[in-house]
Parts: C-alpha cells; sequence; structure tokens
C-alpha cells in the first residue's frame, strides 16, 4: 500500500490510501488529469522522500477527541501512515469511518503496531490507559503527548527504551484541523523527556510539521509546558476570565441594573475584543478603541487588576510548581470528582445562565 500525494494540493487527496496499480486510482482520484503508469510512479516516490518525514513509520493515534481527530487527519493530509485507536463503545466509530484512516479498537494490537504512538485520550485517563498500551509498544518506539502534566507529575514513567516527546498545538483541535485544510500554520510548543534513541528531537520536528505545518515550533521542557499551561487556564482563560465575567455582571445587576444589558455588555461583548487582541495585541487594541474606552482602560483597568490580584497569581502559580495543585486535583479525581460536580452545580444556578438561555445564539 503506497499513500499517495500532491505537491501543493495535498488536502485534496488527503485520506486517500492508493495502491497499486497506481494510475487507475489516481485517475478515479482526478478524472480530469492524465496519468502515465510510469510517471504517477515517479511522482509517487518522489512525493514520499519529500513529504513522508517520518520515513513511513507506522503512527498510531490513541483517542479521537478533539486533539485526537484534527491530528490524525492533518497526519492523513500530509500523507503520513497513521491509524486510529478507540474503544469498540466509541460514540466517534462512524466519524472515524468517514475519513478512510485505518482505525483499530485492540490496545495491545495497536499498541504493538505503534512505532510512533500519539497519546491523546483525556489527561485524567491517560495513566491507567498508559498501563495497558506500554507493554505492546515495540522496543525504540517513539511517544507523543499533546499536554505534559502526566509525565512532569510523574503519573506516567515510562520505559527507558522509548522516546517521551511533546508536541503541544496551541490550538483547539478544530482550529488545528481547519488552519491545516486552509493551508495555514499552527504555532507548537515542543520538548523532549527521554531521548532514547538519539532522534527524539527531529521526530518531534517532523511530527510536528506534519500537523501544524511551518509552525512556528517554539522549544521547551515538559514542566514548563505543564506549569504555564495550567496556570494561564487558572489565572486568565479560564478562571480569570470567567470570574471576572461574572463578578462584573453582578456588580451591574446588584445596583438595579436590567440583567439583559449586564449580559451584553460583560459577556457577550468579550468576543469583539478577544478578536481585536488576537489580531492587534494590546496595543493596537488601544489604538481601535474609544478614547473614552481608552481613559476607562487606562485609569481604571490597574484598579481592577490590582497588587492584591496578582500576589493571588503568585500564590496560584506557587501551588502549581509545587504540586499542591495537582494533588487536590489528582484527590478529587480519585473520589469521582465529588468538589468538581458541586462547584460546577452551583455555577448552573447562577442569573447569568439563565439570561443565556434567553438568548442563546444571538447577539455579538
Ligand atoms: N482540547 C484542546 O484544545 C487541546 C489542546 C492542546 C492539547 N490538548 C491535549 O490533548 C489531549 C487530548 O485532549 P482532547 O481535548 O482531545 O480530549 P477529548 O476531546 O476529551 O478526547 C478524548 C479521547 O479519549 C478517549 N477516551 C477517554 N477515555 C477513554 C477510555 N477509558 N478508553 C478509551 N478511550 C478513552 C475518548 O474516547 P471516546 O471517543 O470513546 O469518547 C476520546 O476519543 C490531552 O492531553 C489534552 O491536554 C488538548
Amino acid at each position: 500500500m503506497l499513500r499517495c500525494f500532491l505537491l501543493h494540493s495535498h488536502d485534496l487527496v488527503a485520506d486517500h490510501n492508493v495502491s497499486a496499480p497506481y494510475g487507475a486510482q489516481l485517475q478515479s482520484l482526478f478524472p480530469r488529469r492524465k496519468f502515465a503508469r510510469r510517471c504517477v510512479l515517479i511522482f509517487a516516490v518522489s512525493s514520499v522522500n519529500q513529504f513522508h518525514a517520518m520515513a513511513a513509520k507506522q503512527i498510531v493515534v490513541f483517542g479521537f477527541g478533539a486533539q485526537g481527530s484534527a491530528q490524525a487527519r492533518n497526519l492523513a493530509g500530509s500523507g503520513e501512515k497513521v491509524a486510529v485507536f478507540l474503544r469498540p463503545s466509541s460514540p466517534r466509530i462512524e466519524e472515524v469511518k468517514k475519513t478512510n484512516i485505518p482505525f483499530l479498537t485492540n490496545m495491545k494490537q495497536a499498541a504493538a503496531e505503534a512505532e510512533i504512538a500519539v497519546i491523546l485520550f483525556s489527561d485524567g485517563e491517560q495513566p491507567s490507559l498508559w498501563k495497558e498500551i506500554e507493554p505492546s509498544l515495540p522496543k525504540n518506539a517513539a511517544v507523543i503527548f499533546a499536554h505534559g502534566f502526566n509525565i512532569h507529575y510523574k503519573q506516567i514513567t515510562p520505559r527507558a527504551d522509548l522516546d517521551i516527546i511533546l508536541v503541544a498545538p496551541l490550538a483547539q483541535g478544530d482550529t488545528l484541523r481547519s488552519d491545516f485544510a486552509e493551508g495555514k500554520s499552527t504555532p507548537c510548543l515542543i520538548a523532549i523527556a527521554q531521548d532514547a534513541t538519539g532522534s527524539a528531537k527531529k521526530t518531534a520536528f517532523d511530527y510536528a510539521r506534519a500537523i501544524a505545518k511551518d509552525g512556528p515550533f517554539i522549544e521547551t521542557t515538559f514542566a514548563e509546558e505543564t506549569e504555564t499551561d495550567l496556570f494561564a487556564e487558572q489565572a486568565v482563560l479560564c478562571g480569570g476570565l470567567f470570574s471576572l465575567i461574572r463578578t462584573a455582571f453582578d456588580t451591574l445587576v446588584e445596583n438595579g441594573y436590567n440583567p439583559d444589558i449586564a449580559y451584553f455588555c460583560c459577556l457577550k461583548e468579550v468576543r469583539a475584543l478577544a478578536n481585536l487582541i488576537h489580531e492587534n495585541g494590546i496595543g493596537g487594541a488601544r489604538e481601535r478603541i474609544s478614547d473614552t474606552a481608552l481613559y476607562g482602560d487606562l485609569t481604571r483597568g490597574p484598579r481592577v487588576i490590582d497588587n492584591h490580584v496578582k500576589d493571588e497569581m503568585k500564590k496560584i502559580l506557587g501551588e502549581i510548581k509545587s504540586g499542591e495543585f495537582k494533588e487536590e486535583l489528582l484527590n478529587d479525581r480519585k473520589k469521582q470528582n465529588p468538589l468538581l460536580r458541586r462547584l460546577k452545580e452551583q455555577g448552573k444556578g447562577h442569573l447569568i445562565e439563565r439570561i443565556h438561555e434567553k438568548f442563546k445564539g444571538g447577539g455579538s
């Protein structure tokens, strides 16, 4: 079986396996082009040399969720030899069937075939599933993670003969996939925890290029990726932002303002500002807001996010670095997440959720 790849048009043939006779199969893929059998063979071999950066090693992607689905499709689009493992009960089996990417439902068999194993199960499930995968992995296989948590906090301690690699796309799975399909690159963090073969770094960069084109790729360590990722989601992206929105909403409502208006001002308009910052940075966004908004930003912003907030951020970072946050999280998980479930239920009862139900889909 030979995987076919067309220069500059790889998405056109993504997910198509081409086996001999090549001419006939390419003809059916591209009915309006004329393929001579000999010229197709030369074309196919040269494409392997140019694009099979991982030397046609068998890649097995474990899990087909947000990242698994995107990475497997991008690998196929880059002409890599990729298969997917899903559990037999997975609701995503029909979805993977539509891609033409081969899939396995036997974990041991999938592990035994994996010259490169990509662990894209949910982070909480990885340590127990790893115990099933590891014994069957071939000697000197490469193992790729998309987040450093389980290696950094020693929830997984792999065999010494394995290359342990981090390729963490700095994007949600659907963005990684849509950017690739549109020919755009995605930034990734890259790190090596174990280099048993001496070629872990090459494998990491080859893999990153196959899922994210030209990056940029930033070299880091498992520790730095894990700690900055946890800190950013706690201080800004989830914890900080969600609390900021709800506290501002509560302040308006408690002072007699219409909750519908508070919802639009404090929640819905965040999207426009997030896009502005994403495109232009904070300085550029400041060039594009009204002079009144700018004055309010510069004089009041530092009062909202003051030194007390920074001190709290430092404490939170300390808990991440010391492992205190990890211990707390894993203890809750061990007991089936009682704290997580209680706090999630509490959040659902907030007025802002009822207003959101009312206006779902509408607004800016
Ligand atoms: N989401 C992101 O944007 C993002 C970004 C960068 C890095 N990451 C990292 O990527 C990795 C995967 O995250 P994700 O967000 O893609 O996860 P996800 O969407 O929750 O998908 C998890 C996958 O794991 C499978 N799975 C879970 N438990 C299983 C079990 N017991 N047995 C077999 N399969 C099981 C699920 O199977 P079913 O199909 O059967 O449900 C699903 O296919 C994580 O390390 C995460 O930190 C994620």
